[in-house]
């Protein structure tokens, strides 16, 4: 139902020698709602989406999707049980073309006795992957290496990718990084229409993006929540205006 909690991360800590980067994160993000994570580089919030994702696991603490607990199992497990993430930093192929990274991501979706068989004939996988290409404006790049489209289509197709796989729940870090002005604003209008239809997990350096389409914002600073709320609460915080926003 909307509104209940999809995702629950709590008290998830991890540290990296000394390194303190995530301590004892609580965070629900709740069904239909875009759900935003802010803060200064290096305050910890790559890391939170690695450890929700599976890639890192927490030294105290759980992540649970539907009330299933995902902390200590594969990344490929939790991909099935209903999450999809795309990276700072890209995760596609680059020398297989967009339509081959789409078919890979979308194989999950084939029976087990499938999965062995060339993604090119399997049924499910391919009418996804079409489907994707045309709602994320890509049909035409179909037979293109993935390396050489332009830096807004590769963003483009990693939203695509991470989508494949039909989650339930959408991570995005840095959705519009290195992007220019008119790819960020085409892809907050992207984000805004995926939003109708799936719950989003979201790390945004813009926050005028980030508070025209969330329902909730989590600061972090330091490893630390530093504050959370709707964003004009946000906007208002004292310790976030300090620590972050700025009083400008
Ligand atoms: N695998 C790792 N090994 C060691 N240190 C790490 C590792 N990953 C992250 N860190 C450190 O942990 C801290 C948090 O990093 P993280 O990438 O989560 O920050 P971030 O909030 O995503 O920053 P940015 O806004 O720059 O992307 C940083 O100091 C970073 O250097
Ligand atoms: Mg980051």
């Amino acid at each position: 139902m909307t509104g209940d909690v999809l995702l629950e991360v709590r008290g998830v800590s991890i540290s990296f020698g000394a390194l303190r980067a995530v301590q004892g994160i609580d965070l629900e993000v709740r069904r239909g709602q875009v759900t935003s994570v802010i803060g200064p580089n290096g305050a910890g919030k790559s890391t939170l989406f690695n450890l929700i994702s599976g890639n890192l696991s927490p030294s105290a603490g759980y992540v649970a999707l539907e009330g299933r607990r995902l902390s200590g199992r594969p990344v490929h497990e939790i991909s099935v049980l209903g999450l999809g993430r795309s990276f700072q930093i890209t995760n596609l192929f680059f020398d297989l073309t967009v339509m081959e990274n789409l078919l890979v991501a979308a194989q999950v979706l084939e029976p087990r006795q499938r999965l062995l068989r060339d993604p090119r004939f399997s049924g499910r996988a391919q009418a996804r992957a079409e489907q994707l290409l045309h709602q994320f404006g890509l049909a035409a790049k179909e037979r293109e290496l993935a390396g050489h489209l332009s830096h807004g289509e590769q963003r483009r197709l990693e939203i695509a990718v991470s989508l494949a796989a039909e989650p339930r729940l959408l991570l995005l870090d840095e959705p519009t990084q290195g992007m220019a002005h008119e790819d960020t604003a085409e892809t907050a209008a992207l984000i805004r229409r995926l939003a109708e239809d799936i719950t989003i997990l979201l790390i945004e350096h813009d926050v005028g993006l980030v508070m025209d389409i969330s329902d909730h914002v989590m600061v972090m600073h330091m490893g630390r929540k530093l504050a959370e709320g709707t964003p004009s609460q946000i906007r208002a915080d004292e310790r976030v205006l300090d620590a972050y926003l700025g009083r400008g």
